[in-house]
């Protein structure tokens, strides 16, 4: 039974208490939060669980041996690391850390350690998103051409970081999870409309292979969309996130050029074939992820989202802050 102590306890933390709790190979230790009214919510919701508003508490506690950190961006690298350095594997929020340097840092201290670190890549274990990656795996897609996503709505603007750092980690892990590798550049514009912070941004990552994708995050849109399409050489998706039930479907639908000999304009072909739509699990992805979290401490495993896949997303959204603020210049990632 793994003891896991959780430290944040405001808007998304209750969902990672909720989950831990459905877990039967998990035990909820305790909940920190610096704010009473956060602690007071926790109490009520869970009577039977000790409660602080002392994070050392919970880093120090021998009865803890990992420690949740669902607290804002800038938090992150201080409690992680204090974690670690207590002995405790860590399973930290999206994104990993607010710069490379820190996520490297955390990543040899748990290395030297022997202790584990996941990241909450929360879209990587949706029915959804593990659907998509069988379809690439099973290569029905065929070679891809691009992953174009939508991800706006109107708020919840953030305090501490914009919407590249708010919104884009979830395509980023997904992109990172789907294409692999490594972008050669990335290029992002963007604009702030209130506090000096981006609230509208449009990102470019170019991979080898003429891979394109492409993330719009917006927390200015008067409508929620969570809209990708995926096109490859075989076949066309889109994935609906909003669709209850039909939120994958394939279409058969593809280009084909040719050459004739003395003819040298291209020959365009369009294929409009059957469209399908593929069963998608519909379990909790949470509860599936805070599963695997115990499963990889129990049995020494190295999680597909671990510091490293976290650092991947940071290294792309620091590229993209930078190109951001050179107003869409391309920059090596
Ligand atoms: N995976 C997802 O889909 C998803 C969704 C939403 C948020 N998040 C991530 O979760 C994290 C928290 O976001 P949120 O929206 O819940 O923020 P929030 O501000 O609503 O909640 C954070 C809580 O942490 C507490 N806190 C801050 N510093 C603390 C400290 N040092 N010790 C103890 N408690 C502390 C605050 O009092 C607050 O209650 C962020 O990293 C965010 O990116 C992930």
């Amino acid at each position: 039974m793994i003891r896991v102590g959780v430290i944040g306890y405001g808007y998304w933390g209750p969902n990672i208490v909720r989950n831990l709790r459905s877990l039967e190979c998990a035990q909820l230790a305790s909940i920190c939060d610096t704010n009473p009214a956060s602690l007071r919510r926790a109490k009520k919701a869970y009577p039977d669980v000790p409660v602080t508003s002392d994070p050392d508490e919970l880093l120090c506690s021998t009865d803890i041996d990992a420690v949740a950190v669902i607290t804002p961006v800038w938090t992150h690298f201080e409690l992680a690391k204090a974690a670690l350095e207590n002995g405790k594997h860590v399973f930290v929020e999206k994104p990993f850390a607010s710069s490379s340097a820190q996520g490297e840092e955390l990543i040899e201290l748990a290395e030297k350690s022997g202790l584990k670190i996941m990241v909450d890549h929360t879209f990587l274990f949706t029915g959804a998103v593990r659907k998509i990656r069988q379809l690439l795996d099973e290569d029905t897609l065929g070679k891809l051409y691009y992953y174009d996503s939508t991800r706006v709505n109107l708020g919840l603007f953030q305090h501490d970081v914009n919407v590249i750092w708010d919104l884009a980690p979830h395509d980023l892990s997904i992109v990172d999870y789907l294409i692999g590798g490594r972008p050669d550049v990335i290029v992002a514009t963007g604009e702030a409309h209130f506090n000096g912070l981006t609230d509208v941004a449009f990102i470019t990552a170019y991979y080898p292979g003429n891979i394109i994708a492409h993330i719009n995050v917006n927390w200015l849109s008067p409508l929620k969309v969570r809209t990708t399409l995926i096109g490859g050489e075989r076949k066309m998706l889109v994935w609906n996130d909003l669709e209850a039930d039909e939120k994958i479907k394939v279409y058969d639908k593809g280009v084909h050029m040719t050459t004739r000999e003395g003819v040298y304009d291209l020959l365009v072909s369009y294929r409009s074939g059957d469209m399908w739509s593929p069963k998608v699990e519909a379990t909790e992805a949470l509860k599936v992820e805070l599963g695997y979290f115990v499963e990889c401490i129990e049995n020494d495993l190295t999680p597909f989202n671990d510091g490293m896949a976290g650092l991947r997303v940071v290294r792309m959204l620091q590229a993209a802050e930078e190109s951001l603020k050179r107003k869409g210049e391309a920059v090596y990632a």
